[in-house]
């Protein structure tokens, strides 16, 4: 039995193999509509792979994902992300020698509004994120944290129904990470699904409504905050290495 009974993220039996090196073992799970899902696991355990394999940068070698009953095994990235995937990288994709402006208005080129409407919205994203006072300046001046901060704002900016965060708070300081997790949270008021990789446990407790714990690539246990925090699986996991 599922523990939502509206998904509007389900993966199926994925598989994932680089060579002999099984990634991603037979990977079942799904994100309720509105909720924030927490995916953990030790380095390695395939957390960025099963990402990689939902945003369609990676094609897996078996299974299945759905989003909101569509099928997205197969299509690009670029047609993932306009059925309303939004995601961000491990190693944020700033560009360096662009301003924060420019950042944020890339992944708007296409889009029908004239430039300054354009830039009215880029502004915006970046008030979201407290950014704003840095508009003119180039990607290469943020810190890690506001590097991520900026993604989060460039996701946004395309109006994902899901979003699926990679280690949204790696290198990130205690402030910026408050700063993230409130804007997670605020986003998710707003309707958004939030499929959360992280092996932070601390955040990944304060923010999530159900969670998927991978090892090794296979999913060896799922539950509430209550039942992950004192699984001895899930304890045997991080420390039995
Ligand atoms: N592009 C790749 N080519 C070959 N092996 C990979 C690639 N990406 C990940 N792997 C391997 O897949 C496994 C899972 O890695 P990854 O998904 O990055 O784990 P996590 O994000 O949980 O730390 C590791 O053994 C890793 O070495
Ligand atoms: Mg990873």
């Amino acid at each position: 039995m599922s523990w939502t009974s509206d998904p509007i993220l389900v993966v199926d039996g994925l598989v994932k193999r680089f060579g002999g090196n099984v990634a991603v073992n037979q990977a079942t799970l799904e994100v309720g509509r509105g909720t924030i899902v927490g995916l953990i696991g030790i380095n390695g355990a395939g957390k960025s792979t099963l990402m990689n394999c939902i945003a369609g940068m990676y094609r897996a070698d078996e299974g299945r994902v759905e989003f909101d009953g569509q099928n997205l095994i197969g299509l690009t990235p670029h047609e993932i992300a306009a059925a309303g995937i939004g995601r961000t990288f491990q190693v944020p994709r700033t560009f360096e020698r662009l301003t924060l402006i420019d950042n944020l208005m890339i992944p708007m080129l296409n889009r029908p509004e004239s430039e300054d409407e354009l830039i009215a919205l880029a502004e915006a994203g970046l008030a979201e994120v407290n950014l704003h006072d840095l508009k003119m300046n180039n990607g290469e001046e943020l810190s890690g944290g506001q590097q991520k901060l900026l993604e989060l704002a460039r996701v946004m900016m395309l109006e994902p129904k899901l979003i699926l965060l990679d280690e949204p708070f790696a290198g990130v300081n205690p402030t910026l990470c408050t700063l993230i997790t409130d804007k997670i949270l605020q986003m998710k008021e707003a309707g958004i699904s939030f499929l959360l990789v992280s092996h932070d446990l601390t955040s990944i407790y304060r923010l999530s409504d159900h969670i998927y714990v991978l090892n090794q690539g296979e999913v060896i246990c799922e539950g509430g905050v209550d039942d992950i925090r004192d699984d001895p699986k899930v304890v045997e996991a991080y420390l039995g290495g």
